[in-house]
């Protein structure tokens, strides 16, 4: 695992220099998702002010959860998934972002390939309040 891509301060001099220019190398989102091989692990691309940027692959129907203290974006780069509230769902389709608020019951259901692009805090965990075998603790970096 690659050293976490955050500016730990006070750096100086060169370590300083060489944290700043890796978080500020850009990302190719096509070239990330190329190298994630695993379904539903999230891995993390960046981070800033406290949330991270993460990408994640889906492929079929997640568990319903909540998040106590993080609001959480989706945004589907490629491909398509359905948001399922309790009384209601949605689509999300290539290009199109939804916020799911904390506290709001939800879950992620893919029915073919989809590439999500995660934004939110850096303590989500990403079944929230359920703990299960897709319950992932330390997100790798891609
Ligand atoms: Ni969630």
């Amino acid at each position: 695992m690659r050293p976490a891509r955050v500016l730990r301060y006070p750096l100086e001099g060169q370590q300083r220099e060489s944290a700043l220019e890796d978080s500020m190398s850009k990302i190719n989102i096509a070239e990330k998702f190329a190298r994630i091989t695993e379904y539903y692990k999230p891995r993390i691309a960046a981070e800033l002010n406290g949330q991270h940027v993460k990408f994640v692959k889906l492929n079929s129907e997640f568990v319903f959860h909540h998040h106590e203290n993080e609001d959480e974006m989706f945004l589907v780069v490629k491909g398509r998934f359905r948001m399922e509230f309790r009384d209601r769902h949605e689509w999300i389709e290539e290009g199109e972002f939804i916020v799911v608020p904390r506290g709001v019951e939800h879950r992620p259901v893919a029915d073919e390939e989809c590439w999500l692009v995660l934004f939110e805090p850096a303590t989500t965990l990403n079944t929230g309040n359920v703990e299960n075998e897709r319950t992932v603790h330390e997100l790798e970096r891609v």
